[in-house]
């Protein structure tokens, strides 16, 4: 190949190359990454309505849009639970002894759940993607089985709002396991 002709291929290669560049290294940003999401909707409401959630600039990379929905979670979480303490358990509705056992069995499980989504937070910092999917799905089974205790006394709840906010939380946390996911 003369000099000309090597140069020719050297730039037609080099435009090649861009062209391809920006899909390979497009910037997911949260749109992009809830609309892998279950809950869609959710997904981008719980960073608009979180102050963390909020300054996350758009062309945040996944893993750090991961670790940004982990503490809005974390901190619904802790919201829950202490509705369920302060408004439900210590409230000022009397509650029959089976619909405060299942309570306290459900405020127990979104307790396991907070220090899974620890755990999870952890393992994701140490790049350790199966257990951060793993402790992610016990996350949600933990707040799966909240919301199945309560189910059980729908009926005879003094308020659904509590159960509301359990539902909610646990779409938030199958949202973070689809978020999850998503990272290699
Ligand atoms: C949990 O997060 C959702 C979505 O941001 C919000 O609508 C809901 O009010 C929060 N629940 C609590 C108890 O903070």
């Amino acid at each position: 190949m003369n000099p000309i002709a090597n140069n020719v291929a050297l730039a037609l290669s080099f435009f090649i190359c861009l062209s391809f560049f920006p899909s390979l290294n497009a910037v997911p940003d949260i749109t992009k990454t809830c609309e892998q999401t279950k809950h869609k909707e959710l997904c981008i409401a719980s960073f608009k309505e979180s102050y963390i959630g909020r300054y996350l600039p758009d062309n945040a990379q996944p893993d750090l849009i991961a670790s940004i929905i982990i503490k809005i979670v974390v901190n619904n979480a802790s919201d829950v639970s202490r509705n369920l303490k302060t408004t439900v358990l210590e409230g000022p509705v009397p509650l029959t002894p089976e619909v405060r056992a299942k309570y306290g069995i459900c405020d127990h499980e979104v307790v396991s759940a907070m220090k899974e989504l620890d755990k999870a937070r952890t393992a994701m910092e140490s790049r350790n993607h199966k257990a951060e999917k793993f402790n992610m799905k016990a996350a949600v089974t933990n707040t799966e089985n909240c919301e199945n205790e309560l189910k059980q006394v729908e009926a005879q709840l003094p308020d659904k709002k509590q159960f509301d906010e359990v539902i909610m939380l646990k779409n938030l946390l199958e949202n973070v396991e689809d978020i999850v996911k998503t990272i290699k």
